[in-house]
């Protein structure tokens, strides 16, 4: 039996169709998936819905500068050293963001759980914990790690963590927090989708739900307890970023500022990356699909891109200012996509579609940066901090992400006197790699190595 105050609702916003089926659930999944619809937001979602052929409104190029960028080699030793003391000092907490579907490579498990490491095979997770384990004995002081994951990867990846002993860290400091999901709408006619009966069609609320999910889950309250002042954000598919770098941490502190970013020059202007600008007088990103041509493709005196600040996704957020902007009525904004979803038609049939059939809805970190009062974008270079693995093959794949890891490993060895064989192109032709146990900066190798012997085949230094 249906209840009528829900029959009503569905009516009211032209939903009936999400019953179907309901009278075959049992009971307890009635009153379940009842309870569910009761809490969407319908009103909402329509609300998005007549957004949907709105052209992202295009933006007055007047209003975008080149952000001023702060180059690393310009730092002063006191800088790394107020890094230190806050690591130190317990004051920083890791935040890794790995809800995302991951369905450009094509992994059928967690993205975190892929095997990138060159000459180990060690896990994205592996190399991420490692180095969050590393930086704890280093400094002194454990760190809290905080993963975001949503109901696509949560369970696999507690499990991963759990039979692995989360790779030697303390279990209490590795925490798990979900983040929100949003329903899916039919394209044509802004229905709300099933994926089954009695189950809605629900996708991760995109990386900006981790504002919403840290507070949620009484994380944020609970870092404040304990001392936490900022929380290092990176996301999953990266295995060469430095987590918690004390030279970065140490010039936000230096400016006290609220959202600290660091950038990598684009290689091209082209290149599919959200770039880091001074929008209206503040800092923010512009997603590459709206910077406006001309601005993407301007160049300097010096022939170099204008607009060349790309966003790897590497932040720093200060508790005080994730508290100002999560007290905050209006979050952050939604961005609409369509896509192709497989989900059960209006007779109740399932269809898998050729052709985009399907609304989802995101939200992005990035939205929250103009919100800050103080910034600082911070150069970084591409070789030794960025090198995602997004697709299955070509640009930013695993081959190009395990290349750049054992580059960056050659570079390293080189830097204390080593030797390593490289190829015409510069790369490193074989398997080559530090654990993060052995080396957190090429400076933690001195003494560590035979430098008197080139390395001329796969190695693996743990
Ligand atoms: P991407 O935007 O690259 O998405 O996520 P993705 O899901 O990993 O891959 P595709 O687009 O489906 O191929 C960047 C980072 O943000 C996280 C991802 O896990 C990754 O670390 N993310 C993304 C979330 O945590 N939640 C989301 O809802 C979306």
């Amino acid at each position: 039996m249906i209840p009528s105050e829900l029959n009503n609702l569905l009516n009211e916003y032209q939903q009936t169709h999400l019953l179907f089926g309901f009278e075959n659930l049992s009971h307890e999944e009635q009153h379940n998936f009842a309870n569910e619809l009761k809490k969407v937001d319908f009103a909402g979602l329509q609300k998005l819905y007549a957004k949907r052929d709105e052209v992202a409104a295009t933006i007055d190029t007047s209003t975008i500068q080149p952000i001023e960028m702060e180059s690393p080699k310009n730092l002063a030793y006191a800088t790394k050293d107020l890094g230190e003391t806050a690591l130190r000092n317990g004051e920083v907490a890791v935040l890794l963001v790995a809800g995302g579907q991951g369905s450009r490579l094509g992994f059928e498990k967690p993205k975190g759980m892929f095997p990138i490491g060159p000459a180990s095979n060690k896990t994205l997770f592996q190399i991420h914990a490692e180095k969050v384990l590393a930086l704890g004995k280093k400094y002194g002081k454990s760190l809290p790690f905080l993963i975001m994951t949503s109901p696509a990867t949560h369970d696999d990846t507690v499990k991963y963590f759990e039979s692995v002993n989360y790779f030697g860290l303390n279990h209490a400091e590795v925490r798990f927090f979900q983040q929100g999901t949003m329903p899916a709408l039919d394209l044509a006619t802004g229905q709300v989708l099933l994926e089954a009966p009695g189950k809605l069609f629900l996708s991760p609320n995109g990386h900006g739900g981790t504002l919403t999910a840290l507070a949620t889950s009484g994380l944020l309250q609970e870092m404040a307890n304990r001392g936490i002042r900022d929380f290092f954000y990176f996301q999953v598919d990266n295995p060469l970023v430095t987590i918690a770098d004390p030279w970065f941490l140490g010039r936000h502190r230096e400016l006290d500022s609220e959202v600290s970013s660091r950038a990598i020059a684009k290689a091209f202007a082209e290149e599919k990356m959200g770039v880091l600008a001074n929008i209206a007088g503040r800092c923010g990103i512009v997603e590459y699909s709206d910077m406006p041509k001309e601005l993407q493709q301007e160049r300097d005196s010096a022939g170099n891109l204008v607009h060349r600040a790309g966003s790897p996704a590497i932040h720093l957020f200060s508790l005080s200012f994730l508290q100002r902007l999560i007290g905050k009525q209006d979050g952050l904004p939604f961005h609409l996509a369509k896509k192709k979803v497989a989900c059960l038609d209006a007779n109740g049939k399932r269809i898998e579609p050729q052709k985009e059939n399907a609304l989802k809805f995101e939200m992005f970190i990035f939205d929250a940066l103009p919100q800050a009062d103080r910034w600082l974008v911070l150069e970084a270079e591409r070789a030794s901090e960025f090198a995602p693995v997004k697709n299955a093959t070509g640009l930013d794949s695993p081959e190009t992400s395990k290349q750049a890891l054992s580059n960056l490993a050659a570079t390293w060895i080189e830097s204390v006197g080593g030797k390593v064989t490289r190829n015409e192109k510069g790369d490193v032709p074989f398997a080559l790699e530090i654990s993060p146990l052995v080396a957190l900066e090429a400076a933690d190798l001195a003494g560590k190595l035979d430098t008197n012997q080139a390395i001329e085949s796969t190695r693996y230094f743990e």
